[in-house]
C-alpha cells in the first residue's frame, strides 16, 4: 500500500511538471499522447488529407483531435478525409470523427467496422490500444502481442498499396515475434521511441510501410 502510495505520488508530481501535459492543455488536445503521434507523423510524413484513417484504441481522443486538425477541411467545413475511431470506453465526440464502441478482440466489433469501411481500402490504421494489465508479466505479454496480432491482421487485410500501420506496444518477452511478423507483412518496419514517451515506459512504436501482399499482386 505504502508503496503504490508512493508511486501515485511520483507520478503526480510527474504529471504535473510534464512539459507535455502544459502543451497539451494550452493545445487543447484531452491528453499528452497526442505529441507522440505529431512527432511520428512529422518525421514519417503518415498523415494527409483525403485519407480514410482508422483509429484503435482512441479515447478520450487525442489522436482523433490530432488526425483532424491535420487532415483540415473544405470549404464548406467538410473534413477533407474519413476518419473512424473505436474503444472500449466512450469517448467525447471529436468533429468529424466516426466512433465506434466496442472490444476490438470480438468478432463482432471486427465486422462492425468493416461495415462502416464499405469496402473501401484504408490508408493509414492507427493503434494506440493499450490493455488492462495484471501485474502477472506472462499474461500481460501475451494481452500486448495478441492486440499487436489483432492490429496486424485487420491491416494486412484493408490497406491500401501505400498504407501505413502504426501501433504502441511494449518492450515485452515477445516484441521480437511481433516485429518479426510485422516483417512477414510489410517491407518497412521500424521501431520508435517518441520524446513524449517516457524514457522509463517500456511503450515503444513499430510502424509498418510496404504492405507486401500488394507489391506481391502488382
Ligand atoms: C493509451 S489509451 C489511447 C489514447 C488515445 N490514443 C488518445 O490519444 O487519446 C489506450 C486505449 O486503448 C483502449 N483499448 C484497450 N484494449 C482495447 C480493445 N481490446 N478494444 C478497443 N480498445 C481498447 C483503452 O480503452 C484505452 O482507451
Amino acid at each position: 500500500m505504502i508503496k503504490k502510495n508512493r508511486s501515485n505520488k511520483r507520478w503526480l508530481q510527474e504529471h504535473l511538471h510534464d512539459p507535455f501535459v502544459k502543451q497539451a492543455q494550452k493545445d487543447n488536445f484531452r491528453s499528452r499522447a497526442a505529441y507522440k503521434l505529431q512527432e511520428i507523423d512529422q518525421d514519417h510524413r503518415l498523415v494527409h488529407p483525403g485519407q480514410l484513417i482508422v483509429e484503435l484504441g482512441s479515447a478520450p481522443g487525442a489522436w482523433s483531435q490530432y488526425v483532424v486538425r491535420r487532415l483540415g477541411s473544405d470549404a464548406s467545413g467538410a473534413l477533407r478525409g474519413q476518419v473512424i475511431a473505436l474503444d472500449l470506453l466512450p469517448m467525447e465526440p471529436v468533429d468529424g470523427v466516426q466512433f465506434l464502441q466496442g472490444d476490438f478482440r470480438e468478432p463482432e466489433v471486427l465486422q462492425r467496422l468493416e461495415a462502416l469501411l464499405g469496402g473501401r481500402r484504408v490508408d493509414l490504421v492507427l493503434s494506440d490500444m493499450a490493455p488492462n494489465l495484471s501485474g502477472i508479466a506472462s499474461a500481460d505479454a501475451a494481452r500486448v502481442e495478441h492486440l499487436a496480432d489483432l492490429a496486424l491482421d485487420f491491416a494486412v487485410n484493408w490497406l491500401g498499396d501505400d498504407g501505413a500501420l502504426l501501433i504502441k506496444t511494449f518492450h515485452s518477452g515477445f516484441f521480437s515475434q511481433i516485429v518479426a511478423r510485422y516483417k512477414q507483412h510489410f517491407g518497412s518496419v521500424r521501431t520508435l521511441k517518441p520524446k513524449a514517451s517516457r524514457e522509463r515506459s517500456a511503450e515503444v512504436f513499430v510502424l509498418a510501410r510496404q504492405p507486401k501482399a500488394h507489391a506481391a499482386e502488382s
